[in-house]
């Protein structure tokens, strides 16, 4: 239980904020590389801030405040050309440096343009995705964690925005104890009931043990299901939640990352990125790393809980657009919940007395690939696992499912799923 006090200090993203200022120390997604195309433009909200970002026709990615600098009309509805953004109102051109290059209302003599800029972020391509820096300076590096370099596997990633606060979905990454009981046991009960749920076979043991291990990097999170010895992977190696938004999660030859982003205090787009490499093999042309839409809304708005992630987000979005934490009784089983709250507590005062908070690197090296460490055998269940995330979860919705079970195929793994 937390105090309203402590409750709204961390849930609250805006510019000055404490959290707001720990949160704008990373970089973010702001858009999937392969939903941008050149010579496009869209409007994008991270941590509460209006911006807009767009490609030029050679190929170079950008992003300002949202706010022409003359009388403050959105740059989302400019024209894009060869040289940057053309406000529609009046037709001030802008670079992709923020300058302003043209005026065409102004004399020619005029050297007005020299004293406007418009507002503009960093921004750098990774992985198929474009990533956002809206902190102060010097900018550190973007990292390059494993799975976004990893130019052998096949890469795809599902995405939505959820209407809620990001730090109830971050809760849910360090809840080990959910799993067997919302994608399990609830699974059972809704298919007892007639709906078409496919159940993930793979989630429904229970845990026996979980342990969190702070890391340089996050909270490393390991189990021992029942049944299992200290020697399976799920309690040897583990997996982490990585400081402050993501969660590596895979198993089965898929390895991922579930990116959370906070658009503003409200909601937060989430994303589920998969590199395939089934036999842990590099597969020989993998192809563009794509993008689909997860939907988990029925046509009369209820949630649609035929699939983990449908459940994950009514687990999420029935706690309330902000989960009132001083109304929750918490128990053993929060045991993950409670610490990732005091690190980002702990890490938005190392920023308010100057320092960097972890995850930020900067200086020579810091572009080095980080490894992060997962299961491969996730629940004992070999390919169990992915076949449950290709037929239960996220992964369904991929339009490069045939492809990926043709992989598996091919490599001598049969996931009983028709190509
Ligand atoms: S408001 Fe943008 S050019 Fe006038
Ligand atoms: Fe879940």
């Amino acid at each position: 239980m937390l105090s309203a006090e402590r409750n709204e200090t961390l849930t609250r993203f805006g510019p000055g904020t404490p959290m707001g200022e720990l949160m704008r120390r990373y970089w973010y997604p702001v858009a999937i590389s392969a939903d941008l195309p050149v010579r496009d433009l869209r409007k994008v909200r991270l941590l509460g801030e209006d911006l807009v970002l767009y490609r030029l026709s050679n190929g170079s990615v950008h992003l300002h405040e949202d706010r022409c600098p003359h009388r403050g009309t959105a740059l989302s509805y400019a024209i894009v050309e060869s040289q940057g953004l053309r406000c529609a109102y009046h037709g001030w051109l802008f670079d992709g440096t923020g300058a302003c290059l043209e005026q065409p209302g102004e004399p020619a003599d005029s050297t007005f343009a020299d004293k406007v800029r418009v507002k503009t972020y960093p921004v750098e391509e990774l992985g198929g995705l474009v990533f956002a820096y809206l902190g102060p300076q010097p900018t550190p590096t973007l990292p390059r964690y494993d799975l976004f370099c990893w130019d052998d596997a096949i890469r795809d990633i599902g995405h939505t925005i959820v209407p809620c606060n990001f730090v109830q979905i971050m809760e849910n990454a360090v809840d080990l104890d959910h799993v067997a009981w919302l994608h399990g046991r609830y699974s059972e009960w809704l298919n007892s009931r007639g709906l078409p749920v496919e159940i993930p076979k793979t989630f429904s043991r229970l845990n026996r043990e979980v342990r969190f291990d702070s890391t340089d990097y996050g909270i490393l999170m390991r189990r021992q299901l029942e049944g299992q010895d200290a020697s399976a992977e799920d309690w040897s190696i583990g997996h982490p939640l990585v400081f402050p938004n993501m969660l590596r999660l895979g198993g089965g030859g898929s390895f991922g990352f579930h990116l959370r982003v906070p658009i503003d205090d409200e909601n937060t787009w989430v994303l589920w990125y998969t590199a395939y490499r089934p036999g842990g093999l590099p597969v020989p042309a993998p192809g563009p790393i794509t993008s689909y839409d997860v939907p988990w809304r029925l046509p009369d708005g209820d949630f649609r809980l035929d699939h983990v992630e449908g459940q994950d987000i009514m687990a999420w979005v029935t706690q309330g657009r902000i989960a009132d934490r001083t109304r929750e009784r918490l128990g053993t089983v929060d045991r993950g919940v409670i610490m990732l709250r005091q690190m980002l507590f702990d890490q938005a005062e190392r920023v308010r007395q100057g320092h960097d908070p972890m995850g930020v690197f900067r200086g020579p090296g810091s572009d080095r690939v980080i490894d992060l460490p997962q299961e491969v055998e996730k629940f004992g269940e070999g390919t169990g696992f992915v076949r449950d995330f290709l037929e239960a979860a996220h992964a369904k919705f991929s339009t490069r499912k045939p492809e990926i079970v043709r992989r598996y195929a091919e490599v001598g793994l049969d996931l009983g799923i028709a190509p």
